[in-house]
């Protein structure tokens, strides 16, 4: 005899431990928490929590149409782990995640920070049609993946990163793609009150420093960090660099996520 499939969750692979609000460290799309290595994970004084969003990695499904459904995902997950409020990092569609956050629920939001991410993630309509087929996911995955690092990247990384997308679940991709591509907080911004720091390489295909910058811009208080030669993965291709920019904004003298 089958019970009734898991109700769809958010879950978290936590490290680290302090009295200071939690890390919260949220993925892009077809991705999951791996996508955040060591370094991210050991931040100074703070409990880190990786997630994966509903449907992605070890996390049940499905993962539902929206960024606002994703967003609830990781309050649930806030409120399971008895976070009352925490620094929410979002690259790219966690970005979106983080940004939805901090706009509809500021009070569980610390501080924020936009790794590689924008006010509105339009998704090419070519990549958003062929990753809604069987067919096309792989096709779509390797797209994605080649335009997804810095030049310093090898053949083998970027087909290693292909191979990885185009075996997420049938739909998990599209259903990101899509969520991102209605994703648009552009005349939003101004509405936060929250410390940002805003994180991208300088050779970001996807959401390129244009991106970074309208966020830093409009922001209040926000701070910019870019990463020279870096791409769209830059917490997976300069880690230690990311981290030491977190750590430096939230281990500031006086920086309010503390
Ligand atoms: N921040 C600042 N500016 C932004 C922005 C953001 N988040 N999103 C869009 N804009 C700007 C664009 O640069 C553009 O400016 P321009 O008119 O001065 O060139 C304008 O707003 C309109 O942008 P957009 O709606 O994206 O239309 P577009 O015709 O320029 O491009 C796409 C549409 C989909 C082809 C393009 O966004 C693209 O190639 N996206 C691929 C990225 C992708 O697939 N990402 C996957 C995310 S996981």
């Amino acid at each position: 005899m089958t019970g009734p499939p898991p109700r769809p969750r958010a879950v978290a692979h936590a490290s680290g431990a302090g009295s200071l609000p939690p890390v919260v460290l949220v993925h892009g799309a077809g991705a999951s928490s791996d996508d955040w290595p060591a370094p991210l994970r050991a931040l100074p004084g703070r409990r880190v929590l990786a997630v994966d969003l509903p449907g992605h990695g070890a996390a049940p499904g499905p993962a539902g149409a929206s960024i606002a459904e994703r967003a609830a995902a990781v309050e649930a997950l806030l409120d399971e782990a008895g976070i009352a409020a925490a620094v929410i990092a979002g690259h790219s569609m966690g970005g979106a995640v983080a940004l939805t956050l901090a706009l509809e629920r500021p009070a569980r939001v610390a501080g924020l920070v936009l790794v590689a991410t924008g006010a509105r993630l339009r998704v090419a309509p070519e990549a958003l049609a062929l990753s809604a087929s069987p067919e096309g996911l792989a096709l779509a995955a390797r797209a994605m993946a080649d335009r997804s690092y810095g030049p310093g990247a090898s053949d083998a990384v970027r087909e290693a990163r292909a191979r990885e997308i185009a075996a997420t679940p049938p739909g998990l991709l599209h259903a990101d793609l899509a969520a991102c591509d209605a994703f648009d907080v552009m005349a939003r911004l101004g509405e936060l009150r929250v410390p940002a720091l805003v994180v991208c390489g300088t050779d970001d295909r996807l959401t390129p420093p244009k991106y970074a910058a309208f966020l830093a811009e409009r922001i209040a208080g926000a701070r910019r960090v870019l990463v020279p030669g870096a791409g769209h993965l830059v917490m997976l291709e300069r880690p230690a660099e990311v981290a030491a920019a977190i750590a430096g904004v939230l281990g500031a003298p006086g920086a309010p996520p503390s």
